[in-house]
């Protein structure tokens, strides 16, 4: 699931679980529950890292995935999609975009209805976050070739590796 904070990332989340018999992922949750922050100084990544991991456990044996992390960069998202080439697994990228009032409506009515679901976003917050989106194209979308990984990394796992630190190259093999 790609998008930002109020994009309705969750709620299809949960849709395409019950359609596609999938374990869902959403950090937030477990940030939640585990430190009741969404950063816990740098434990999200970690988290992720995990969590990636147990969907490739979970796909190699043929169980669907969601991973609702948001991925708002594109080497993120193409880290994740050469990770499910890497076990076999066919991966689709979902982006919900939304436009600034909706979503300043959605996440100001999730904050007053599901508290416990979330954490107070300003609206100076939103307006950053959306400056550092970047938008997945087309050709991602449609599920092009994954691109080369960035220059001086060599290759999209050991980038993966960097970006997820709880993710090691000997757990995924
Ligand atoms: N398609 C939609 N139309 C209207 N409201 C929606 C839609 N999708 C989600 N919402 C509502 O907007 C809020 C944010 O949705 P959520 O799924 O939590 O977004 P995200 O996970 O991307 O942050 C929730 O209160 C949810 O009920
Ligand atoms: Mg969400």
């Amino acid at each position: 699931m790609v998008g930002l904070p109020g994009a309705g990332k969750t709620t299809r989340a949960r849709q395409l679980a019950v359609a596609h018999r999938a374990l869902r992922f959403t950090p937030d949750e477990w940030m939640i529950a585990l430190f009741g922050d969404p950063e816990a100084g740098g434990r999200r990544d970690v988290l992720e890292g995990r969590l990636i991991t147990v969907a490739l456990q979970a796909v190699r044996v043929g169980t669907n995935v969601v991973l609702d992390f948001g991925l708002w960069g594109r080497d993120e998202r193409s880290a994740l999609r050469w990770l499910a080439a890497s076990v076999g697994a066919p991966c689709r990228v979902i982006y919900l975009p939304v436009a600034p009032d909706v979503q300043r409506a959605r996440v100001a009515h999730r904050q007053v209805v599901a508290p416990h679901t979330t954490f107070p976003m300003a609206d100076a917050d939103l307006d950053a976050w959306r400056c550092q989106f970047q938008e997945p194209d087309a050709a991602e979308l449609g599920g092009a070739a994954i691109p080369a990984p960035p220059s001086g990394s060599a290759g999209w796992a050991q980038w993966a590796a960097g970006r997820w630190p709880s993710l090691s190259a000997g757990e995924r093999a």
